[in-house]
């Protein structure tokens, strides 16, 4: 849980898709998807978004429900440390509908603190397949009330986001491979310590020279693949550090390392977590056994494959 704790502190987006982007949440599309959806539910509804992050989801909730005056009441959980106030705090006009939300930090979908009965639809985009499938499910419809639903936007196994996923995640294996992190943390330790054998000026020149070729073979393995796009963000963060080598930078290199496994990490969750179509049945057979029925359907965006709807009714 600690890749996406430090994503929620760092990031300056309400979404989890806008890494070093000042995002407002979702959009377009999206945004109507459940615009559409928020429109059916009765004024004054009890509504939880489950596996909120910063919140994008419940903000655009309470945006619609503040604009056709439906009074609702919107709750949102997630299992990291979140603490969406103070990090969007820059933000005046999002952080005062941050505020009409109820966060719940450190709360799994598997076990909700709400009691039996009590909410009339629980939401989720992209966050409630990171959890335990069936005990999430369980658990949403424990606390929804008899007439209650369950929406949520899923990733798809076979999606654009998923396959962006894989070429990050190959991409992030080639630097692996090639030991960049060891050769720039060896350049960088030396412009942080006191020459011995060699001079300093020669150390820190072959070593250039070697960090040097092992970005031109990155960008060769790379030119023309899916993974292109993921080595020139990596190469144009952390080129800075050696443009003009010195003290303090083996802190940012440091820091960076940190952000890029945290990166990785979070990655290999959402490629975990993506529903296959047989995924997508068994969770409906699962719904069905337990008394209830489900739809779940593909959900195209600019006539891509974007995600999976799921609809659960209690
Ligand atoms: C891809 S992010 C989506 C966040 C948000 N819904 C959004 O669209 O920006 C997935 C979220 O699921 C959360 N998560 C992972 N496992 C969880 C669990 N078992 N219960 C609740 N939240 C969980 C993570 O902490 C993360 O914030």
């Amino acid at each position: 849980m600690e890749h996406w704790n430090s994503y929620w502190h760092q990031t300056k987006s309400l979404n989890s898709f806008a890494e070093d982007e000042s995002s407002p949440g979702y959009n377009g599309a999206v945004l109507d998807y459940w615009h559409q959806l928020f429109a059916s539910f009765p004024t004054g509804s009890t509504i939880l978004d489950v596996a909120t992050g910063n919140g994008a989801l419940a903000v655009s909730l309470v945006d619609f429900s503040n604009t056709v005056k439906a009074n609702f009441q919107v709750l949102a959980s997630d299992l990291a440390a979140i603490q969406p106030l103070s990090t969007i705090a820059a933000q005046p006009d999002v952080l005062k509908l941050l505020r009409q939300v109820c966060f719940y930090s450190e709360t799994p979908t598997e076990q909700l603190p709400f009691a039996q009965n009590s909410l009339d639809a629980v939401i989720s985009q992209f966050g409630f397949e990171y959890s335990k499938r069936k005990a999430a499910m369980q658990e949403v419809l424990r606390v929804l009330k008899p007439t209650g639903s369950f929406s949520a936007m899923i990733h798809h196994r076979s999606s654009v986001l998923t396959k962006d996923c894989e070429s990050g995640l190959a991409f992030y294996s080639d630097v692996a491979d090639c030991h960049f992190f060891a050769v720039a943390t060896e350049l960088l330790t030396i412009a942080d310590s006191e020459p011995k054998q060699l001079s300093s000026q020669q150390r820190t020149q072959y070593l250039n020279k070697k960090l040097f070729k092992l970005a031109q073979d990155l960008q060769g393995i790379c030119v023309n693949t899916t993974k292109e796009y993921w080595c020139q963000d990596f190469l144009q963060r952390v080129s800075p550090l050696f443009m003009q080598v010195k003290p303090g930078h083996l802190q940012l290199l440091k820091r960076f390392q940190h952000d890029i496994l945290s990166h990785e990490a979070r990655l290999n969750d959402q490629l975990a977590s993506a529903w296959s179509e047989q995924d997508a049945e068994d969770f409906s057979a699962c719904v069905l056994r337990a008394g209830h029925q489900s739809n779940i359907s593909p959900f195209l965006l600019d006539n891509d494959l974007f995600g999976w709807t799921l609809k659960m009714t209690k």
